[in-house]
């Protein structure tokens, strides 16, 4: 377990992190951020505030807990590990404490279909996982089960994780997971909003797979969507 390098991948650790502090995600030393790597993954060192993180404190770790660098892991590695180990089709794993899914968390409560874009996360809901104190195997087993067949969950009287293939489309996730919680605690003021249906939510899974929803669509392979023609140049004055 020799990964010292991969200096892309640790220079977008630190940018995505501090995105993550600039767009109001986290602060402080909450939350931590993986990659998957061939040996195992890399994650942030814990307790270490993201404006002074640079590329080589982030460590390398593989599955079996062995890491090498010059600080400890985030002491979530096991879910980190866990969840990248239970899935093949994601190398992020993206954890917040950011403020509206936290506030969901901490009552216990996921994000039902009160607004069609819950299905970005790749359900009709979004689910909040039981407590477990963090950086225990209960919490990460408790997580692994959450993010069945989704790519976000809410941690009980914790946070939020998300998981991606890559940093962007991982920090995109937090953030409309985040405007989802933000949306439906806002609209618990005046009573829980109805649901949409199993059939509506159904008809949102196609239109977002049809169209390439969040995924950067190749608009080539869709049908009646709008495409880009070249602009004219301009003359110049
Ligand atoms: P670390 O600094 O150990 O990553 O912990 C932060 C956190 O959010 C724990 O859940």
């Amino acid at each position: 377990m020799t990964d010292r390098n991969h200096a892309d991948l640790r220079q977008g650790i630190v940018d995505t992190c501090k995105e993550m502090n600039r767009n109001g995600l986290n602060q402080g030393t909450s939350g931590n951020l993986s990659h998957r790597i061939p040996s195992g993954m890399l994650i942030t060192p814990t307790s270490l505030p993201y404006e002074h993180m640079r590329p080589d404190d982030v460590v390398a770790m593989d599955f079996a807990a062995n890491y090498q660098g010059s600080h400890r892991p985030s002491s979530e590695w096991r879910f980190h590990r866990d969840i990248l180990r239970a899935r093949d089709d994601i190398n992020v794993v993206l954890h917040t404490h950011s403020t509206f899914s936290t506030i969901l968390a901490v009552h216990e409560r996921g994000i039902p279909c009160f607004h069609y874009m819950v299905a970005v996360a790749g359900g009709n809901d979004i689910r909040c996982a039981p407590y477990a104190c963090f950086g225990t195997q209960a919490l990460s087993d408790y997580a692994v089960n959450a993010l069945e067949g989704r790519n976000a969950c809410l941690l009980g009287h914790h946070g939020l994780i998300v998981t991606a293939q890559t940093f962007e489309k991982a920090l995109w996730l937090a953030v409309e997971v985040e405007t989802l919680a933000k949306m439906y605690v806002h609209a618990l003021a005046i009573g829980e909003p109805p649901r949409l249906s199993e059939t509506e939510m159904a008809q949102v899974h196609e239109q977002m797979k049809r169209m390439g929803y969040g995924q950067a669509p190749d608009l080539d392979d869709v049908g009646d969507v709008p495409r880009p023609v070249p602009q004219p140049k301009l003359a110049p004055h």
